[in-house]
């Protein structure tokens, strides 16, 4: 983990919030070539739920919600963790994190100091709307994107006439006061969630749970994740969230070890029921196809982080290689041998697509890379270096998960053609420049992970 938040941090994905301060706790800030894994990352989750089903639309609602959503979803009352403190050394910890003898003893894991008793701790972050500081005016960020869905999903039924099933899918923010935020963007105050909310015929909510749970593992078989990294992990009784009837979690190797990366969840009826109870409106769904059948759909829920995917493709690429000797394009020069670091990203996700790379500044060949890249950008994240060795500038493009490299040499100038560098293998193959684009096209549809 060291050497990946190391790595993050010099190539610009992501940065310490508030560095220049001695940072802020649980935040993190996300540079130029963070974003746009970021981004990618989302889009290829909006692209599955959304475009690639058409009983799924989109949603995105507001972070601040009335205060009263929150007691009707039982985070008010719920949403807590267990907490200890030293009394000796103040460290602070979450209960049900510490060895269970340290528990039983009272005896801090840190310094042998005795601890407090265990109390609850709410992870919503309360603050106020409204000059006035006062209890009227309490008001909280959100600690999870799903009650934004069901508390407009009536809206949605009737301004798109959906009809059960189906869902609502939305990317945004959640906020939680996390008491341990370790690991890097793992666990943190501020984060991204990608959530989906399926509704469904009570009765039918047991098949379209297994359901869901087969796509969402398609899922990342299709983003090309080691399919050996991830596993299923059941919630036990003393695991289920206070909605759930059964939850399953996506777990991912990080190099912490196996860790949640996203929860499929049978939410029953228990949210659009409290919502009932708590605004006094009817959530009940009329099945105009059924005699006007009436009732409270079940929710089957898919909630993935997407700061915490945004590791786990990070994990997932990271690659260190040795590298006997590596042939630079029309160049002698570097062929020692050496060690690369590579992230391994699928070209669909690469923050950057291709480098166009000039052999030489001189003789027009940086003139020629621009063109090539002027032409490339409309369609692709492209990046231009000419600074360095060839082999240096190989390396680097490596470093940020840039799965094509063109090299623009002296024969480039005589016959039009470009030497294509693939990431992967370090194969290169001479295209002739006005075949590149759909050439790079055809290596991003056909892309097959080697390692
Ligand atoms: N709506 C259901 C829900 O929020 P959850 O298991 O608490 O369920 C879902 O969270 C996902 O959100 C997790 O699998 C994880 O990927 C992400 N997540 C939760 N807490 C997080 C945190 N503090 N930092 C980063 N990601 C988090």
């Amino acid at each position: 983990m060291e050497k990946i938040t190391s790595l993050a941090k010099r190539r610009g994905f992501v940065f310490q919030s508030s560095e220049i301060y001695g940072g802020q706790n649980g935040a993190w800030d996300y540079g130029p070539l963070g974003i746009e894994l970021k981004n990618r990352i989302a889009g290829a989750w909006w692209k599955e739920m959304t475009q690639l089903h058409d009983d799924i639309v989109g949603l995105d609602a507001a972070i601040l919600m009335h205060p009263r959503t929150w007691e009707a979803s039982g985070h008010v009352e719920n949403f807590t963790d267990p907490l200890v403190d030293c009394k000796k050394c103040k460290s602070r910890f979450r209960a049900d994190m510490i060895p269970e003898e340290n528990l039983a003893a009272k005896k801090c894991p840190e310094c042998g100091g005795e601890l407090t008793d265990t109390r609850k701790f709410n992870l919503m972050f309360r603050t106020h709307i409204g000059p006035a500081e006062d209890t009227a005016s309490v008001i909280y960020l959100r600690p999870e994107t799903a009650q934004g869905i069901y508390v407009n999903y009536k809206n949605i039924i009737q301004s798109n006439r959906m009809k059960i099933p189906f869902g609502i899918a939305q990317i945004g923010k959640a906020f939680r006061n996390e008491i341990v935020t370790k690991n890097f963007i793992f666990r943190t105050c501020e984060f991204e969630q990608m959530e989906m909310q399926f509704f469904v015929k009570p009765g039918s909510d047991d098949e379209w749970f297994n359901e869901w749970r087969k796509r969402r593992w398609a899922y990342y078989e299709k983003l090309g994740v080691k399919m050996d990294h991830l596993r299923w992990h059941q919630h036990g009784p003393d695991e289920l969230a206070h909605y759930a009837k059964d939850a399953y979690d996506i777990q991912y190797l990080f190099p912490m070890g196996w860790r949640e990366l996203e929860g499929v969840h049978n939410r029953t009826n228990y949210d659009l029921t409290r919502h009932t109870q708590y605004s006094g409106k009817d959530m009940q769904y009329i099945d105009q196809d059924n005699n006007n059948e009436r009732y409270i759909p079940y929710i089957i829920e898919t909630s993935a982080g997407l700061t915490r995917n945004v590791l786990m493709i990070l994990c997932d690429a990271y690659d260190e290689e040795y590298v006997p000797s590596e042939k630079k394009s029309g160049s002698s020069e570097g062929s020692a041998d050496d060690w690369r670091t590579v992230l391994r990203f699928h070209p669909s996700l690469a923050p950057v697509t291709a480098a166009v790379l000039p052999l030489m500044k001189k003789d027009g060949l940086a003139e020629l890379a621009q063109d090539i890249r002027r032409e490339l950008k409309e369609d692709f994240a492209v990046d231009y270096d000419q600074a360095g060795a060839i082999g240096r500038r190989y390396r680097r493009q490596d470093e940020a998960g840039t799965p094509f490299c063109v090299t623009v040499d002296y024969q480039s100038k005589e016959d039009g053609t470009v030497t294509l560098r693939f990431r992967d293998s370090m194969e290169q193959v001479r295209v002739p420049k006005q075949e590149l684009a759909a050439r790079l096209r055809r290596e991003i549809k056909d892309y097959k992970r080697m390692k």
